[in-house]
């Protein structure tokens, strides 16, 4: 078994409040780490670090855990630059374009959907994600929704079957509900991991509470977590629902009354804040500083797909967090690692202490504030490490 060394890291951001300087962050500065089986086996002081097979200086640069993108759509084709346009004229999202995409991503290949999710993931660890969640919800029928699940567990375990995304045009609504937690789920279920709804009593496309809670209810039975889309266009029930039935996250909380945020701060139920989406719909954003005070968990995802919010970058997810969320620096690169691995009921990701997976993201910046300070700048990147992998 050999040990890789990773030294010169000028800035250590590890998640683990236990190590460090005590914060939630536990930073600690002129660190080592060593790394054993693809997992970190010693975090430090670089004065202090065992001996290694292999060592890697990384200049004084600053390491954070790799982000974890925790919602994400990345099996489409198409293109919704012009409904994004539309926007800049005043025109409202309201899940109508989804249709475009369906059309688009029923129509192509196997390897067509294949090779442009391997491209959304590469360029995701170029800006630092080292964990993302691939939902379907393009597919619609069940062997779309199946072979987008089948092409998304590819490339990650953390797939979610979305069939209840919108109402097919031309489908009878009940029949559709019928079909999702039927027939579609027997055929979804062993390529997945979460179930998840677009519960949006708002959207006369997307689930009410009942067809929504309906849904949820029969991915448990079939062995899934929950996952809501909830919240993004009115306030709903959305968020109560997810936490009533114990989801692991709430996403969007766009528009959230005081119930709402009683509810998460009572719960369970990770509030997932999609920033990328109100920048790109032009909705107003929500408050995730006073979620966090409220003590509700709070992560933050890109929720990358081509109708509301087509960047793939956790770092402008980071800016646009500190910028329009009132989130700290350290509140949003905690979101970013910790909270998305909360959001995914995952202990070995979003952090760098001991046990945790060796995902790195280093930074060409002495330190992790540099994120938002920096906003647009290509200073994040998954690491490669050394081969043989340790
Ligand atoms: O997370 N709101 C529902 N689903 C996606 C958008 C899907 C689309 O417009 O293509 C979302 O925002
Ligand atoms: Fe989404």
């Amino acid at each position: 078994m050999s040990a890789l060394l990773v030294t010169g890291i000028g800035e250590l951001v590890t998640c683990d409040p236990t190590l460090g300087d005590g914060s939630p962050l536990g930073v600690l500065t002129d660190a080592t780490l060593v790394i054993e089986n693809g997992r970190v086996s010693w975090v430090g002081p670089a004065g202090a670090a065992p001996a290694a097979d292999v060592r890697v200086d990384l200049g004084g640069r600053a390491v954070v855990p790799g982000f974890v993108d925790s919602h994400a759509h990345l099996v489409f084709a198409g293109d919704r630059s012009r409904e994004f346009e539309a926007r800049a004229g005043g025109a409202r999202y309201d899940g109508g374009g989804i249709a475009g995409t369906v059309a688009a991503t029923r129509a192509a290949t196997d390897e067509w959907l294949r090779a442009r999710l391997r491209g959304f993931v590469a360029e995701m660890r170029a800006q630092g994600t080292t964990t993302v969640e691939v939902k379907s919800g393009y597919g619609l029928t069940v062997v779309d929704e199946a072979r987008s699940l089948r092409i998304a567990r590819e490339v990650t375990p953390e797939t979610t079957f979305l069939g209840a995304h919108v109402v097919p045009q031309g489908t009878d609504r009940r029949g559709y509900v019928d079909l999702v937690t039927g027939p579609m789920l027997a055929a979804c279920a062993p390529h997945a991991r979460w179930v998840d709804v677009f519960c949006e009593p708002a959207s006369p496309h997307a689930f009410d509470a009942d067809e929504s809670r309906e849904v949820l209810l029969a991915g448990a039975a079939a062995g899934l977590g929950l996952r809501v889309h909830g919240n993004q266009l009115a306030e709903g029930p959305g968020v109560r629902l997810g936490v009533e039935l114990g989801a692991a996250s709430v996403d969007h909380c766009t528009h959230l009354s005081a119930a709402d945020v009683e509810a998460l701060a009572g719960g369970s139920t990770v509030a997932t804040l999609l920033p990328g989406v109100e920048f790109s719909t032009r909705s107003p954003y929500p408050d995730g500083g006073a979620l966090v005070a409220a003590g509700v968990t709070v992560a933050l995802a890109t929720d990358c797909n081509p109708g509301t919010s087509f960047t793939s970058s956790m770092p402008f997810v980071i800016a646009l967090a500190v910028r329009e969320m009132r989130l700290t620096p350290a509140q949003a690169l905690w979101a970013a690692t910790a909270g998305g691995a909360m959001a995914l009921r995952r202990t070995d990701v979003g952090h760098l202490g001991v046990g945790a997976r060796a995902d790195l993201a280093v930074l060409d910046a002495p330190s992790y504030r540099h994120l938002a300070y920096r906003p647009g700048v290509p200073l994040a990147r998954a690491l490669d490490l050394p081969d043989p992998r340790v």
